[in-house]
């Protein structure tokens, strides 16, 4: 790889203060398409938290746990009432630091940004089994059926919070720009009308833009594709447990190869809010095609 693909900073608290060099380093990593590493900002789990941190607290069904922020309801476990307070408590507080973290680390941002989901990841990754398009131990950039961005950014927070220390194991792959340009030619942009009559037929949550088509057009053939998972360019990154790590997944390709018990938080944000527009993915997507795409 001839990219950089992590910038790490010494932070070691959530509320800061931070430096105007520190702030300034992280805004233009994360432009940049690099991973943002925190090996000092632990996030520490209380005493009646650690006992959930098992993967019995997931519903077999189900790779993730997550908190909705608009109700507090927790998604995907069959834990009874009172390990799911422990449980929503635990993913709310950690909402609640990295949203510290993210308006003072990047004030220029806070303003714009929006908190999404939260969500908890107990199950260890390595050696399970998923249809190639929800594995996520295939290089990717972060795109859902049902949640249309229309170029909003989606940076997320993680936290590796493994009781036994393991560290979670990454791929990154190469800059957006160069993926984009050898795999939009495969895919489309969704035909006319169709955003429109999924988001009728409550398929998806808001309209999908040509935008969403094909970054999720984008996120299939990349997974899809045996020959570029085997070859192309990534580098390893390993975050021990005790770390938080941040980056925009739209436009990261990563891959999750192995570890257990993280936590996650994504935030949106709008194109306008980037202090270099020209670098998000809309705005690459619309170089490489020649006219607007939300
Ligand atoms: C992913 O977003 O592909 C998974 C990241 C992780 O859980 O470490
Ligand atoms: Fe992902």
């Amino acid at each position: 790889m001839d990219h950089e693909v992590a910038r790490t900073l010494p932070l070691a608290d959530w509320a800061g203060p931070f430096m105007p060099e520190d702030q300034d380093a992280a805004l233009s990593a994360l432009e940049a398409g690099q991973v943002l590493v925190l090996p000092r900002l632990a996030f520490r789990p209380l005493p009646e938290e650690r006992a959930l941190l098992g993967a019995e607290a997931l519903d077999q069904t189900r790779k993730n746990i997550s908190l909705d922020p608009a109700t507090g309801a927790l998604h995907g476990t069959s834990l009874g009432a009172d390990q799911q307070a422990h449980l929503a408590a635990m993913l709310g507080r950690f909402a609640g630091q990295a949203q510290t973290l993210l308006h003072g680390l990047l004030p220029r941002y806070a303003p714009a940004l929006e908190r999404a989901r939260t969500s908890f990841r107990p199950a260890e990754i390595a050696g399970r089994s998923y249809a190639p398009r929800k594995d996520d131990t295939r290089l990717h950039v972060d795109a859902f059926p049902t949640r249309p961005q229309r170029g909003r950014r989606i940076l997320r927070v993680f936290a590796n919070i493994a009781p036994d220390g393991a560290p979670r194991e990454w791929r990154v792959g190469e800059p957006f720009p160069d993926f984009a340009a050898k795999f939009l030619p495969r895919v489309r942009a969704g035909l006319p009308g169709q955003g429109w009559i999924m988001q009728r037929l409550g398929l998806t949550r808001g309209r999908r833009a040509p935008y969403d088509f094909l970054m999720l057009g984008l996120h299939d053939a990349a997974k899809l594709d045996g020959d570029y998972q085997a070859h192309a360019p990534a580098a390893s990154l390993s975050f021990p447990a005790g770390t938080v790590w941040l980056c925009f997944t739209d436009a990261v390709l990563h891959a999750a190869m192995a570890g257990h018990c993280a936590l996650e938080q994504t935030f949106h944000l709008p194109v306008a809010a980037m202090v270099e527009p020209n670098r998000a993915p809309l705005r690459v997507l619309e170089r490489l095609a020649g006219r607007p795409l939300a």
